[in-house]
Parts: C-alpha cells; structure tokens; sequence
C-alpha cells in the first residue's frame, strides 16, 4: 500500500461541495481583495486564538517580517531566532537590515531553548559578526509543539526585547492553556497549502493583543496608511485575497476536528513505534501538540527514508541543514559545532506522513515499513 507523504486532494474531495459554493459566491460577487470575507475570517480568526487583533497577510513569511517591524525592529538590529527550523523565520529578520542571532534548540521538542537563548543573550556562546542590539526574540512552536513561552518571555522582558512568536505550524495548539500566537507582542501564522489550516494558495495571519499593535499591523500591509492616499510610514501590499478568505473560513470549521484526528495518529503511531529504540516525538505535559508533524528521530536516516520509500511510504526531513549553516547565513560568520543539538536534529529528524485523511490501515502501514527499513 502507497502512502503519500500529503494528500491534499483527499482533503478537498471531503469537503468539496462546501469549497465550491464558498469559491463561486466570491467569484459572483466581484470582490477579491481584502473584502467581506477577510473581514468576517480575521473576526472568526481573532475568537478562537483569544486575540484582541488578526490581520490577515499575503503569507506567514510576510506576518513574521510585518511583525517584526511593527514591534520596532530596525536595520542593524539583531533579532534571537532557533537555529532549527524553516529558513523564513531568519530571512524576514534579514528583510529589514537586521541580522538573526541563533540559538540552540532543545532535543526533545526542537524548540528554542531557554538556557541557549539566555547564555547567548548574556553573551556566551557564539555570535554573529558585527555589532547590534537584540530587539526581539522568535521562538518558534516547531512541528506544531510550543516552545516554553514562560522562561522565554522572563528573559525577553529582562532584556527589553519583544517577543513575536512563529506560530506558522501551530495554529490551535495551547501552551498553560492557552492558544499560541497571543502570548507575545505578535503571533505569526502561515495559510501555506500543507499547514493545519492551510489556503488554495498563499496567506498568512498576524495577532495582538494590542490594539496599537493591530492598528500598526493594519498599516504596513497596505502601503503605510488607513485613509486611502494619505501614508504615514513605509508600508507593503500583503492582502489576503477573498477566495483565499473563504476557503480558510470553510475550512476553520473543521480545524477543530482535524487537529483531533491527528492527535489520534499520533498516539497510533505512538504506540506502533514503541520499544523499536527510536526517539519519538516528546510531548510537554503543560501544552497541547496538534501535530503538523510526527518527527521522530533515526540515527541511520537517510537510508532509512530510502527504504521506506522503496516500500511505497513517503517521509519528509523538515529541515536538512540548521540556518546556521546555511550559504545565505555564510557572512554571519558561523560555524559547523556552533549548535551541536540543531545539528544533530538535522541529521536525525524524519517525519512521518500526518494528516486527518491518513487511514489507520495506512498509519499501520508506516509503523510496518518503518519496522521493516531499521
Ligand atoms: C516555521 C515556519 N515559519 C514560517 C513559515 C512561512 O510561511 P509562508 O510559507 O506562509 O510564508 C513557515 C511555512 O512555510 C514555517 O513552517
């Protein structure tokens, strides 16, 4: 039995009366840009984070650079971003002129790690070249686990740094019981096709619970202003377009039960994957996971990946090589040894394939083929 790493069509075909009537209103109604539906989707948005503001964006990576400058990061700056994770959390610092400062990673949730940031923050530890001051911090709620807000955010505020927190892989999920995305100056989320909540195309969602904020937010996605020809500051275009809108919003009234349903695989997973030796994914117990992905851990995993696939079973490696070691980050003037953890994530992580759609007969399947190819 083949199983794809992603099936976006299954989840389509699901759904797909719904989708189709939500896209036609739109496409009869002559409004696409920043209409009913985004305003409607960013009220929906807003409720179910516990957020006093959701500004929809072009994309997660434009609600991360928009985040940061709102919150005052400027050229020269540094902002403290995990080395492990996807490249856009570091390039939109890069955006505006300011350079990422890495930290190392925990090795049970591949989150930022408290104890790195604050050696780093104080000093220790490797830096990048240049001078500048850390303004912000991004920690990041990897695969769809939060980071560990609360020591997190003490040692921001200790530092005077905003903290805007890369939510892209984790919308819903709860950190001391609350939603992440509202625990910091802003929350990002990316709408990117294969997330937990993901458009037909691209968008993304910035949250505050400030209102000046919000209003901030609300200006640099169109050009600077909130009257029409009248631009107080240097702003973007990074609307949301009203079809994107109104599939996100079909789509929102499954979020619930989707996340439910991965949670579900996961503990299949769980319990097929167990005494084999691998390292599976941690869970803090003071959170919920909604499992954008099940990363577990393999010491030979490149050929086990090949075997896999071999047998017809995807897997995925989210992310082959830490930020700090990336070409685009050569100038920072890192090394390979700098994040001995972020490093080894790189080498270990494999994800399984995990979405609502996965049948337990192909969840079994993967538990067989991963048995099969170690
Ligand atoms: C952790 C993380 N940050 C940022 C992004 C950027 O989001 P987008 O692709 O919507 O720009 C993504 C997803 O692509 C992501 O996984």
């Amino acid at each position: 039995m083949a199983v794809p790493v992603l099936n976006l069509k299954a989840q389509y075909a699901g759904i797909r009366d719904r989708i189709d009537e939500a896209v036609r209103a739109v496409l009869e109604s002559g409004h696409f840009v920043l209409g009913p539906n985004v305003a409607a989707l960013e009220e929906e948005l807003g409720a179910f984070l516990g957020v006093a503001k959701a500004v929809t964006m072009a994309s997660g990576t434009d609600a991360l650079h928009l985040g940061l400058r709102a919150v005052g990061v400027e050229a020269g700056d540094l902002a403290l971003v995990p080395a492990f994770t996807f490249v856009a959390t570091a390039t939109a610092v890069s955006y505006i002129g300011a350079r990422p400062i890495f930290a190392d990673i925990e090795p049970g949730t591949f989150n930022l790690d408290p104890h790195a940031a604050a050696a780093c923050l104080a000093g220790k530890g490797p830096r990048p070249h240049g001078g500048g001051r850390a303004k912000a911090m991004v920690p990041v709620h990897l695969y769809g686990q939060p980071a560990d807000m609360e020591p997190l955010l003490t040692l921001s505020r200790s530092h005077g740094m905003a903290v805007i927190e890369d939510a892209a892989q984790a919308i819903g999920a709860t950190y001391r019981g609350r939603r992440v995305g509202g625990l910091g100056e802003v929350g990002c989320f990316s709408f990117y096709p294969t997330k937990n909540l993901g458009a037909m195309g691209d968008g993304g969602l910035a949250t505050t619970q400030d209102r000046a904020l919000g209003d901030r937010l609300l200006r640099l996605r169109v050009y600077g202003g909130r009257q029409r020809y009248l631009h107080d500051e240097l702003g973007f275009n990074s609307r949301l377009d009203e079809i994107q809108a109104a599939v996100l919003r079909v789509k929102l009234k499954y979020l619930g039960a989707w996340t439910a349903r991965r949670q579900v695989i996961a503990a299949r997973y769980r319990a097929g994957l167990a005494g084999l030796g691998l390292t599976l994914p941690f869970e803090r117990t003071d959170s919920t996971h909604v499992y954008h992905q099940f990363a577990i851990r393999v010491p030979d995993r490149d050929a086990v990946q090949r075997r896999m696939a071999e047998r017809g079973v995807q897997t995925a490696v989210y992310y082959p090589l830490p930020l700090h070691l990336q070409p685009l980050y050569r100038e920072l003037g890192y090394r390979t040894g700098d994040f001995p953890e972020a490093e080894r994530a790189a080498k270990e992580v494999l994800c399984l394939p995990m979405y609502p759609e996965l049948t337990d007969a192909q969840v079994d399947e993967v538990v067989e083929a991963v048995k099969r190819s170690l």
